[in-house]
């Protein structure tokens, strides 16, 4: 269940060491744009078969948690995570690759375009009021939960996500470093005010913005934009001075964010991906834990609560 790749010589760094230089910052947004590099091929076993037997597998083994990682964890001072789409799949909320429903005739990459929105924001907005829909009718799960744990158990801990969903905030997550913007927001693309909550409220159409009357757009960050500013400098700084890094539930074909695991490991982290299949990340980690990030996470929670209590006593 556990699959060493890549190097099978992981260093494992002590303390923080360096800094990554400082990226300039455009109008609001960092000077980093959002790309994709590559498409994920579909794996040919159903996902909730697989699920159900890496479930199963995790409840009966807690214990398959490598020695290695749970040494690591237990002397780490600094942890930093990247979530993705995956750790909000146990929650009920459809990955952009997962298959079925409404918007498989749509490819979310023509979708999340800025001239996609300007040609048809109807379409646009249709599908993100589809995606706020279930949001609306879903709960964090455990591996959100398990984060939100993590966070008062080490030192210094750092959340990054390139979800957009908001169930890290949900599970209880401070300061969460939103790579890609907040679906439960828009702003005005004229005068770029953001859009208060009653404007944005169950529309059928496009949502006007109230003060110029401009389009309403969601406040994420589509396909060729910027990052917000200071959103990818704060996730390469943890990045390069965690001792563990911890990739979850993302595909590693959207960058910028797929480099952070990598500066973690070039910065001589442990980074460890957490997902139930290999992605292209994979031959670049410490170690693989193939399974569902919320039966996962908890187990590095009860590594890190075990520390935790023996510290205090
Ligand atoms: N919930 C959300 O906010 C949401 C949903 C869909 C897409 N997105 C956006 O899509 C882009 C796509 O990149 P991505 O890498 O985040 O998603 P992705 O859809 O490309 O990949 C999802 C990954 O999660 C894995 N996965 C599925 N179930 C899992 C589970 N139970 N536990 C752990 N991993 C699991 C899959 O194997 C896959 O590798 C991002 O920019 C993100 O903003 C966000
Ligand atoms: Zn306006």
């Amino acid at each position: 269940m556990i699959s060493e790749v890549g190097d099978q010589k992981p260093e494992v760094r002590g303390q923080f060491t360096r800094r990554s230089p400082p990226l300039a910052d455009v109008g609001g947004r960092s000077e980093v744009r959002l790309r994709l590099r590559s498409r994920l091929t579909v794996s040919s076993v159903e996902p909730s078969e697989r699920f159900t037997i890496l479930d199963s597998l995790f409840t009966m083994l807690p214990q398959a948690i490598s020695p290695r990682l749970a040494d690591v964890l237990s002397s780490a001072e600094s942890i930093c995570v990247l979530t993705g789409a995956g750790v909000s799949a146990e929650s009920g909320v459809p990955t952009f690759r997962s298959t079925g429903g409404l918007w498989e005739k749509f490819s979310p990459e023509d979708l999340a375009r800025f001239e996609s929105f300007i040609r048809n924001p109807d379409l646009v907005w249709e599908w993100y009021n589809y995606r706020k829909k279930i949001l609306s009718e879903v709960a964090p799960n455990e591996g959100h939960v398990a984060l939100a744990r993590m966070q008062d158990l080490v030192p210094d801990f750092t959340l990054v996500t390139q979800n957009v969903d908001g169930l890290h905030a949900r599970a209880g997550s401070r300061n969460v470093v939103e790579l890609h913007g907040n679906i439960t927001r828009s702003y005005c693309i004229q005068c770029k005010l953001l859009a208060g909550e009653e404007e944005q409220a169950t529309f059928e159409r496009t949502p006007k913005c109230r003060t110029c009357g401009g389009l309403l757009r969601p406040d994420v960050v589509w396909f060729g934009e910027l990052l917000p500013a200071g959103a990818f400098e704060k996730a390469m700084e943890a990045a390069h001075r965690c001792d563990v890094f911890l990739s979850v539930g993302t595909s590693g074909v959207v960058y910028p964010a797929a480099s952070i695991p990598l500066a973690a490991r070039s910065a001589g982290a442990y980074v460890v991906e957490i997902n139930p299949e290999y992605t292209d990340l994979s031959p670049r980690m410490n170690e693989t834990i193939l399974g569902p990030s919320g039966k996962v996470l908890p187990h590095l929670v009860t590594i890190l609560t075990q520390r935790h209590s023996h510290e205090s006593t």
